[in-house]
């Protein structure tokens, strides 16, 4: 009885998926050596509860994403006070605020479930399965000592646009060892990432796709202005090979005592500006990158950059990276303004450091790489 029972089991599993549930790859960056659910059995949720109970208990597991979870209407719906605060047109977002001030204040519901991520505990892996891994109407936090876990080839989806408060997608807060690879972010109502103070570290963020088209923006035109919050105090986040699309502001909002070191993204049709961030403790690296279409590539910024304007000025990366820097390219866009400031590389001591190609192979790789049902 079972071993037939057993080679049943593997004939059914096999036939059902066609293709093997093991992570993609491995990080590359800071969050080199995650292990996530490790050799864990895969592990396929039924519904939205099962899935919740998996990201959040305490066993190291694989859970794989083979279907849907919509979360949108299962925690009902809040009513409250929001503001017109750049205009009451049917494409301007509002903000879930009491006082309006001087704006329009309008009475809204929107869905609780997406003001509420889930918060993923340590050792798991979650993998979707070609493009059908979807969390539609949640986020995924990291948060109060998480760590060691893997985010692979799924989509995060509609978190209340129409509203400001509304949802976050990816949130980090406390965490270690964090890889997000092959994600595909879409529609949310505030951050498609945020990092809050506390500290996260030996984070990457690999191959996504933040697609920030949108039907409700602060410019009422499609743009999102909502892209990567990093405020923590003392974060180390490697930003490799994503797709920054269509978005207006914070690409990324670089500030607390973050160490960001971005390398071979993609910033396409973006009609405000990418980066911006307002304290002086922030330190970027940017290598290897294509703004494309880019209004302003840097905005309002008070932190120190190292923005590899040319081969000679690139070696001095040797000391920080252990190779010289990559040229950016910059293509229908604002100036890249040089920046050499390299007092921040003996922070880069003891991380690895993610590779990097030219910034013309990252131009014809990374939009059609970038997110989910890609691998
Ligand atoms: C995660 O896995 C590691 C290695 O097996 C273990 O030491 C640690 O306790 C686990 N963490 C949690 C929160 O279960």
């Amino acid at each position: 009885m079972r071993p037939a029972f057993f080679t049943l089991a593997v004939i059914l599993g096999v036939t059902q998926l066609g293709v093997s549930q093991t992570v993609s790859g491995s990080a590359e960056g800071f969050a080199a050596g995650v292990t996530g659910g490790g050799s864990a059995e895969a592990q396929y949720p039924s519904d939205i509860d099962e899935l919740k109970e998996w990201l959040t208990d305490d066993t190291a597991r694989v859970i794989v994403l083979n279907q849907e979870f919509d979360f949108t209407d299962s925690e009902g719906t809040t009513s409250g006070t929001v503001c017109a605060s750049w205009g009451t047109g049917d494409k301007c977002q509002k903000i879930i605020q009491d006082d309006c001030g001087d704006s329009t204040a309008l009475s809204a519901s929107w869905y609780t479930a997406a003001t509420k991520p889930i918060d993923v505990a340590s050792n798991k892996t979650i993998l979707g399965v070609e493009d059908k891994g979807i969390i539609k109407g949640k986020g995924l936090r990291f948060r109060d000592g998480a760590s060691n876990i893997i985010v692979q080839n799924i989509q995060v989806t509609d978190l209340n646009p129409e509203y400001v408060w509304g949802g976050d997608a990816i949130s980090f807060d406390g965490s270690d060892l964090i890889w997000i690879d092959h994600v595909t972010t879409a529609r949310t109502g505030r951050q498609h990432y945020v990092f809050g103070f506390d500290t996260s570290t030996r984070v990457t963020l690999s191959n996504n796709f933040i697609n920030g088209e949108t039907p409700y923006s602060t410019g009422c035109d499609g743009y999102t202005y909502w892209t990567f919050e990093m405020v923590g105090k003392a974060d180390q986040i490697t930003l490799q090979s994503n797709y920054i699309y269509k978005t207006t502001g914070r690409s990324p909002a670089l500030s607390g005592g973050t160490l960001l070191h971005a390398v071979n993204n993609v910033w396409e049709d973006n009609n405000g500006h990418a980066l911006e961030g307002g304290e002086a403790t922030a330190k970027g690296l940017f290598e290897g990158n294509v703004w494309s279409g880019v209004n302003t590539i840097i905005g309002d910024y008070k932190g120190v950059l190292f923005t590899s304007p040319d081969s000679s000025t690139n070696e001095e990366c040797n000391s920080a990276l252990g190779r010289s820097c990559v040229v950016n390219l910059v293509t229908d866009s604002g100036e890249l303004t040089a920046y050499k400031d390299t007092s921040f590389f003996t922070d880069f001591s003891g991380l690895t450091i993610a590779p990097a190609t030219s910034a013309s192979e990252a131009q014809a790789n990374v939009p059609s790489k970038a997110g989910a049902g890609k691998l």
